[in-house]
């Protein structure tokens, strides 16, 4: 007792902040995110409000923050529940493809969302009051929910900062202000957060020039205290001597994947007898596809991380989402990715650039031969395990961890407010500007010029020389 109470004393050495965390609940990995950054913050001493506006129903059921007790609702319109509707258990997902076209689309999307959460906050004026005499130095929201400025500006919230859940962030700047609705969200005004927080790890990504705004605070949802595996998941575990799981996150189902690419699934574990396969699949149906194979274990939910982290697991297959994109990284697990939508295909090639996974596409895993092919590579040339084993070591060992750059940053934002020191004077360029295409054009200019005045020298030169001859 007497131990924590020293520790806590030395965390909340600075001045304690009011901060509002706004995360409307529409996305399990984001709300994951959020709720790990809310908790950092009320662990350093912080008062920290969660508000948390209710866009998919479903995720109501889970407790996203442990230590931020200080956790705000707020009941969707039916329009705002009817939008939401069509984000999860998506079946399109698995056809569809997804590519630059698809962008414009998704942003319109997300820009629906936002207006209609704004007008839901407009209409409930009451609640936000009591919000307001909260006095918070500083509110930290996601870019897609644009209505967070005039929620901002409503509380009289002087600082914001951004974090993105996703490692790169581009297609909301994409937002065209064509639509008169739009309008009314001041979007240029999000360039003044005064730091920008993304779920990118220099250790894991591209490697790419960035400014000091830009705090990369990758793998920090990633918990390291894993709770232990229940009776019945390490019975399962102890079956045979290699473990495999399969798992595609909570938006894409495994019972919408097309009905071949089961079969096929199926057909490639049922040649490794050697190895379970645990598979989060949604529905009871498996006999159709997967009757008789002894080494598929089938479950609706399965504990993830606690999974990944086990000695006992040995490979993983999973969509790309960023969530399980770090935590097979931390883990140290060699991997199969199957990149379904959105940012997972660049998440698939960022993560397979270290060497410890495969990608797979997934019109490809009705291809059993080939499903088959890559299982065994993860599971049992060893390469893919020492390169993953490498990552791991890498992300465990930063200079310095995610989690103190977020609280750090955070902190700096709460007390100094909007940082314009930090903005680049690139911003105020124009394109010819920017890219230094009027420099270019003049040295070309002068270039030419140069050319043609030498050309023309020479020439009187050649025709004096030429009278000269003529002359003796
Ligand atoms: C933080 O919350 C506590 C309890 O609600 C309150 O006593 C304290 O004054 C708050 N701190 C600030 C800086 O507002
Ligand atoms: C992955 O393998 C390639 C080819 O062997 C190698 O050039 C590259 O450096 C490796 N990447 C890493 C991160 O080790």
């Amino acid at each position: 007792m007497k131990h924590t109470t020293i520790f806590l004393l030395l965390i909340s050495s600075t001045t304690p902040y009011n901060i509002l965390v706004f995360c409307p609940l529409f996305g399990h990995s984001h709300s994951t995110f959020f709720g790990r950054l809310a908790d950092i913050l009320t662990e350093a001493g912080h008062n920290v409000t969660m508000f948390t506006p209710t866009i998919v129903d479903e995720f109501r059921n889970f407790s996203y923050t442990k230590l931020t007790k200080d956790v705000v609702y707020l009941d969707p319109s039916p329009k705002l529940k009817a939008i939401g509707d069509l984000i999860a258990g998506n079946s399109r997902y698995w056809n569809q493809e997804f590519s630059l076209n698809v962008i414009p689309e998704t942003s319109r999307f997300f820009q629906s969302l936002a207006n209609e959460q704004h007008n839901v906050l407009s209409e409930n004026l009451p609640l936000l009051d009591e919000l307001k005499k909260k006095n918070f130095d500083l509110i930290l929201f996601e870019t897609i929910f644009t209505c967070a400025i005039p929620l901002m500006d409503y509380l009289e919230i002087k600082a914001f900062a951004l974090a993105h859940t996703v490692a790169f962030e581009a297609s909301n700047y994409y937002t065209s202000y064509s639509n008169p609705e739009e309008r009314i969200y001041p979007l240029q005004r999000l360039p003044d957060a005064s730091f920008v927080f993304t779920n990118s790890n220099p250790y894991l990504d591209f490697p790419r020039a960035t400014i000091a705004k830009n705090i990369q605070i990758g793998g920090i949802s990633v918990s390291m205290e894993t709770r232990k595996l229940g009776e019945e998941w390490d019975r399962i575990l102890n079956l045979r001597n290699k473990n495999f799981l399969i798992a595609f996150g909570s938006v894409i189902l495994s019972k919408d994947m097309p009905f071949e690419s089961k079969v096929s699934m199926a057909r490639a574990m049922k040649q490794f007898p050697d190895v379970t396969f645990i598979w989060k699949y949604e529905d009871s149906d498996t006999d159709k596809f997967a009757e008789g194979i002894q080494n598929i274990h089938f479950s609706k939910w399965i504990p993830q991380r606690e999974l990944l982290a086990d000695a006992r697991l040995s490979a993983f297959m999973t969509h790309g989402g960023l969530g399980s994109v770090n935590e097979v990284s931390c883990m140290g697990k060699p991997s199969i990715m199957c990149p379904i939508m959105g940012d997972q295909m660049r998440n698939t090639k960022m993560l397979v650039r270290h060497n410890g996974s495969i990608e797979i596409s997934k019109y490809d895993l009705g291809n059993s031969d080939l499903v088959e092919e890559v299982m065994r590579k993860v599971l049992y040339d060893e390469s893919y395990k020492i390169a993953a084993q490498r990552l791991s070591d890498h992300l465990r060992n930063q200079p310095v961890s995610p989690k103190d750059l977020f609280l750090k940053h955070t902190e700096f934002a709460a007390r100094f407010g909007k940082l314009s020191s930090l903005d680049p004077y690139s911003r105020q360029m124009g394109v010819l500007e920017y890219f230094m295409i009027d420099l270019v054009l003049i040295v070309t200019v002068i270039l030419v010029i140069l050319c043609l005045f030498l050309y023309f020298l020479l020439k009187l030169v050649c025709k004096m020389s030429e009278k000269k001859m003529k002359v003796e």
